[in-house]
């Protein structure tokens, strides 16, 4: 039986202790000397069936930086185009020798069942609108960069809450750290339920701004459907865009996040997305370090 601890399917499936162990853990692999293993050769399969650019090769430089490989399955390309399920799939690479599999999929419980029934230890790149673990840790890791410690501080996560698998995670992550978590959100975009997980929904961002440490800027999930005819992208922009004028109701130390990709001008302006208080390429690059270490867990080579 694999021991469940190699599993990643969702952040809420960890203790905050484990959560803070691979962060830690994350950081160390910044300064490792790569690649990590020399003596074997260990195989990690990538399922990616939604688009993804950061996530995916950021995976893929984690595993070869490790010293491992990846066996990286071209969606469009494959015999998953020809309706060969994700099960099959996966078991097919885990035959190949891949002893992790990464999967993203726009169903949300794909991940949670890959993980029960494979001998592989499953990692979640991104599931429906429920959970992106590995971003709400990276996320968390460039705060923690930042800050030192999330103990007392306060983060909003603002925009298509609703349909944000980011903000799920992100939310799981800053609360294991100790942060306070405001989520600014139009009512078309905010999900009340997630007032029962101890976040406080706001409505207005500009009554929200002056009290943030951090700020995370969601992207309208499009592709996940047209959302509430009452949304209007003109008065959205209006309200909830981050530009420079509205940053300067925040706080000096204001550090703004974006898990990316980014429509620029719409959630957030050039000015602000590419300004001093933007840590959005030090998100990227955290992406790395973090996906090494959830890598080297679900290989079941970390220690401890
Ligand atoms: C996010 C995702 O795919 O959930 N992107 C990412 O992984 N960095 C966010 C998004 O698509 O808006």
């Amino acid at each position: 039986m694999k021991s469940v601890d190699r599993d990643l399917v969702e952040l809420s499936d960890l203790a905050p202790e484990a959560i803070r162990k691979l962060l830690h853990r994350a950081d160390q692999m910044r300064t490792q000397q790569v690649p990590l293993w020399r003596d074997s050769v260990r195989h990690v399969g990538l399922i990616f069936a939604e688009p993804s650019t950061r996530t995916s090769l950021s995976f893929v430089a984690a595993i070869d930086r490790l010293g491992a490989y990846p066996l990286q399955l071209d969606a469009e390309n494959s015999s998953f185009s020809k309706g060969e399920t994700l099960l099959d799939t996966a078991s097919t690479l885990e035959s190949i020798g891949a002893e992790s599999i990464v999967v993203r999929d726009g169903n949300e419980m794909s991940a949670r069942s890959l993980a029960e029934h494979c001998d592989a230890g499953v990692i979640n790149a991104g599931g429906g609108t429920r959970a992106h673990p590995t971003q709400g840790l990276l996320d968390a890791l460039t705060l923690l960069d930042e800050f030192g410690d999330l103990e007392g501080k306060t983060v909003g996560i603002v925009g298509d809450v609703l349909r944000s698998r980011v903000a799920r995670s992100d939310i799981v992550a800053f609360q294991a750290l100790g942060a306070r978590v405001v989520l600014v959100a139009p009512d078309y975009f905010q999900d009340k339920t997630l007032s029962e997980a101890g976040v406080e929904l706001e409505s207005k961002l500009d009554d929200a701004l002056p009290h943030l440490d951090a700020i995370q800027m969601l992207r309208i999930q499009k592709e996940r459907g047209d959302g509430d005819p009452e949304h209007n992208l003109q008065n959205y922009v209006r309200d909830y865009r981050l530009d420079e004028r509205r940053l300067a109701l925040a706080r000096p130390s204001l550090v703004v996040l974006h898990p990316g990709p980014m429509n620029r001008e719409v959630e957030i302006t050039s000015g602000v997305a590419d300004g001093p208080r933007s840590r959005i390429r030090q998100q990227v690059a955290n992406g790395v370090p973090v996906r090494m270490a959830v890598v080297e867990r679900a290989l079941g080579q970390a220690s401890g």
